[in-house]
């Protein structure tokens, strides 16, 4: 692993791509209704606002669903033949639209295009009585796009189109508080010129590069660079599929996906233990952690300020680096192709990844795939 030495636009630079977060992540779903129950009854998100036909929306439908500072849509077709389902055609459920909050979505949307983002929407204004919301969009990997949201002069419910829901929670939140990173699975050979787009055309640092050595298995292999935006409050790492003995899972990804696309959201908490004991307990399924895993890990991390046989007993992984250390905590594909996952994190001090864990966590994914007859 190396760490890259410049880790944040100095104060002589001028991002031309200011970040204020994740606005949204949308997701293209076979069913939307139904995938909007499972989020909200296993993950304890809440359904904030709706578009479909009941808002004169003949296509489409789109819930919104909200966690502390976590946006998620879920966007379904009511078509065979729209870029909805063709998407879905193709990749099964997964993500489309990693959507940046901005302070000015024309900006961004110039300053990236003259540096070469090919377009997806010119900036676009949508309004109705609560205010107007500003969006534009370009391409990223795959079929994946990023979004631009402009909303400081909105004060209604996520977006114009949209009609806030007001219904009381199905289940309590489990402590999700905002989104920590997105990751990218890109073809062979391709996470550089991903490095590069980033850098080039967004602005954004590399801060980390984990080169195959650093995370292959005895089997399989992948590399990883994470570029991160100016504030750090945006972080995209990225992977490619890397040589070994048998097939890389990002190998795996690709070919179920059918191509580049969004691998794991990680989402943070403030206390993994009871996230995780609450996940679990609704259903929610976790990559399995050989017990071995456990046997010197005091050693290897120190004291912490959780309990140690809590940690052991969720399963839930460790790891120290310079300025602290991590918990994390994987759930398998959330879908039957072995796609998209998310990931549970909880920084104690920690900026980094949990490089610490990448050969028990690959072992583990190594396991599934083999399950599946894919390794
Ligand atoms: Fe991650």
């Amino acid at each position: 692993m190396s760490i890259a030495a410049n880790q944040s636009t100095t104060a002589t630079e001028t991002d031309f791509l200011p970040l204020l977060g994740t606005d949204h992540l949308e997701l293209y779903v076979g069913n939307a209704k139904q995938s909007a129950y499972y989020y909200q009854t296993a993950f304890g998100y809440r359904v904030t606002a709706y578009c479909g036909p009941e808002t004169g929306v003949r296509d489409r439908a789109s819930y919104v669903l909200e966690q502390g500072k976590i946006r998620l849509v879920l966007t379904t077709s009511l078509k065979p033949d729209s870029a909805v389902s063709d998407h879905v055609k193709k990749h099964g459920d997964g993500v489309k639209v990693l959507a940046l909050w901005v302070d000015d979505a024309r900006k961004s949307f110039e300053e990236t295009t003259k540096r070469g983002a090919k377009a997806v929407q010119a900036p676009t204004i949508l309004s109705d009585e609560h205010g107007e919301v500003v969006v534009a969009s370009i391409e990223t990997y795959g079929e994946t796009i990023h979004t631009f949201v402009e909303r400081k002069n909105y004060r209604g419910a996520f977006m114009p189109g949209f009609q806030a829901v007001d219904k009381p929670a199905i289940s309590e939140p489990v402590g999700l508080k905002h989104v920590d990173h997105c990751v990218g699975n890109v073809g062979w050979g391709e996470m550089n010129q991903w490095v590069e787009f980033y850098e080039n055309v967004l602005g954004f640092k590399l801060l980390l590069t984990f080169d195959d050595k650093d995370i292959s298995t005895e089997y399989s292999a992948l590399m990883s660079k994470v570029v991160s935006n100016g504030n750090g409050y945006v972080k995209f790492p990225i992977n490619e599929p890397a040589e070994g003995k048998k097939k890389s899972q990002i190998e795996e990804y690709l070919d179920f996906y059918q191509g580049p696309g969004v691998q794991h959201i990680a989402v943070a908490t403030d206390d993994i233990l009871y996230t995780v004991a609450e996940l679990k307990r609704r259903g929610v399924e976790f990559l399995h952690i050989p017990g071995t895993y456990y046997e010197n890990l005091k050693d290897r991390v120190g004291d912490v300020q959780e309990d140690f046989e809590a940690i052991r007993n969720l399963n839930i992984l460790v790891d120290r680096d310079e300025e602290g250390y991590l918990l994390q905590i994987f759930t398998k594909p959330v879908e039957d192709r072995p796609t998209l996952f998310y990931e549970i994190i909880q920084r104690r001090g920690a900026q980094s990844f949990g490089k610490g864990n990448f050969k028990a966590l690959f072992e583990s994914i190594e396991r599934e795939q083999a399950l599946r007859g894919n390794l």
